[in-house]
């Protein structure tokens, strides 16, 4: 058995979550809204086609804000098409994923969507096909009270009150070559910037993130950020980052380690966006808005599982299905957002339902929950509060992970501790991520929290399964949960607990 041990104090902290931390994301894609969140006709659906049984699944995942339509999706979009008389809306050709778009949801049912489940709406405009005109009308129809065409437009739909959405995502993966109207950094910073402008002039109380790199292996990674940074900064609050973990290799130790590749992709962006502000003697600080994660690569290189031939409306496409590995890898990646509290303010797991997501359904029957459901719960309801600076002592282990791009094939060292771990505290105790990276052995941990006086176990629970490759499905839906993790003892101000091999722990304590 490995020994590890994590030591803090309540005094000195990393920076507070942001509730907007604990984000999620719906995109015109595959089954997501047809069939995921809406679905007229199902038997829960209320008179809107919402569907309950997602709502409620939605409530215990916790996000906390939604990021709509897209992703690839937005970046061919024209916001128009999705409102008014559901009847008149034309039904168009999406060449993000190569369906047909009936426009039957759009951003008044979104946003009604979200009061419903309790979430704050995120939009992202279109800075592919479109620029910044469609754009600022699109402030003016959502936020603008009335008295002009766009706003009286809004009313005559239905929808007297503005609706306020606070936070804007300037295009999506502009840097990538399968995004329609893919831009240079210099021609994307150029029209993100005045679109920002106008979208500001609209309504000053907005927030704006510009699109960062769509993955941290891109070649332009790096340059991109300054170049869109030198154009955006003193229109934007955010810049965007996109991680999606894989295991192609089938390389289990590498893959369970590839969230510390998370931690580094922020570290650099954080650089690159104070560099900027340097060369401006700024003391702005450019925070990140994470508003893509998650494990996604069964269903991403083939083309059968993106794309399904005759223009087809909401296929089942990018429905990966999860493993108690993938829950893992996933839990890392909580770990390693937690602990960038003091700059990433936002991030999305994507997607909510059927799309790389945490919710399956099948369309006309039940919904479940897919094993990365468990992590993401557990830190949306445990993780508010002020992230502590833990010194975690663990022995490592070397890996190299694969991640390609395209044709090439690049490998990246990782030097991983075998516990990774996260700490937050709040007014009333605290809370411990941990995850055991040993795939053979059981690690006995010692915690030492120091400035809380004597703690008692509140809650602990282990999310682990004997085969890694367990999966949640429609017949067998809770076959991966989490379980009581027993044994945590509590000394004065030191705890000792035992992590199972392979496993994602969750201990609250409170005085
Ligand atoms: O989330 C799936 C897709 O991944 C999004 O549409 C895109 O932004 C990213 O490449």
């Amino acid at each position: 058995m490995r020994h590890a041990s994590i030591t803090f104090d309540r005094a000195f902290t990393i920076g507070d979550t942001d509730p907007r931390l604990f984000g999620a994301f719906v995109e015109h894609l595959g089954r997501c809204v047809y069939g995921g969140i809406y679905e007229p006709g199902h038997p829960t659906a209320d008179k809107r086609g919402f569907r309950k049984d997602v709502l409620e699944l939605v409530k215990e995942l916790g996000p906390t804000i939604m990021r709509y339509p897209g992703g690839n999706f937005v970046s061919g979009y024209n916001w128009e098409d999705g409102v008014g008389p559901i009847k008149d809306r034309p039904a168009r050709l999406d060449l993000a994923w190569f369906t047909t778009e009936p426009n039957s949801f759009g951003t008044n049912e979104f946003v009604d969507w979200c009061r419903a489940a309790k979430i704050e709406p995120m939009l992202a405009v279109n800075l592919g096909t479109r620029d910044g005109d469609a754009a600022r009308n699109l402030v003016e129809y959502c936020n603008h009270p009335g008295g002009s065409a766009w706003s009286d437009l809004r009313i005559r739909h239905g929808w007297k009150k503005p609706h306020d959405i606070k936070f804007w995502c300037l295009g999506n993966e502009v840097d990538g070559p399968w995004q329609m109207e893919h831009k240079t950094a210099t021609e994307y910073g150029r029209v993100a910037y005045e679109a920002a402008k106008m979208m500001r002039w609209i309504d000053p109380s907005i927030e704006l993130a510009a699109c960062g790199s769509s993955g941290r292996n891109m070649p332009t990674y790096g340059r991109w950020e300054d170049e869109v940074l030198e154009h955006t900064f003193d229109q934007v609050e955010f810049i965007s980052l996109h991680t999606y973990f894989n295991n192609y290799a089938g390389d289990t130790k590498a893959f369970l380690a590839s969230p510390d590749l998370m931690d580094q992709f922020i570290e650099e962006v954080v650089a690159i966006s104070d560099a900027v502000a340097a060369r401006r003697r700024s003391d702005k600080r450019i925070m990140l808005s994470f508003d893509e994660w998650n494990v996604w690569y069964r269903t991403r290189r083939v083309r059968a599982d993106r794309v399904k031939e005759g223009w087809p409306v909401a296929p089942p496409i990018l429905e990966e299905i999860y493993s108690m590995e993938d829950a893992l890898v996933f839990g890392g990646a909580c770990i390693s957002l937690l602990n960038h509290a003091d700059r990433v303010k936002t991030a999305c797991l994507a997607q909510l339902v059927n799309v790389i997501a945490p919710i399956m359904t099948e369309t006309g029957g039940p919904a479940w929950r897919q094993t990365i459901f468990w992590p993401f719960a557990q830190m949306s309801r445990l993780g508010r509060g002020t992230v502590l600076k833990a010194i975690v002592k663990s022995e490592s282990y070397e890996a190299s992970y694969f991640d390609p791009r395209g044709k090439q094939d690049l490998y990246y060292p990782i030097e991983a501790p075998y516990l990774k771990a996260s700490v937050v505290s709040d007014d009333k105790g605290v809370s411990l991520f941990l995850l055991n990276r040993d795939l053979e052995g059981s690690l006995d941990v010692t915690v030492n929290a120091r400035g809380f006086g004597k703690l008692k176990v509140a809650e602990a629970t282990e999310l682990r399964h004997s085969d890694l490759k367990a999966i949640n499905s429609k017949k067998e839906p809770l076959k991966v949960k989490p379980a009581t993790l027993k044994g945590v003892s509590t000394k004065s101000d030191e705890i000792t607990l035992a992590l199972q091999p392979a496993s994602w722990n969750v201990i609250r304590l409170e005085s």
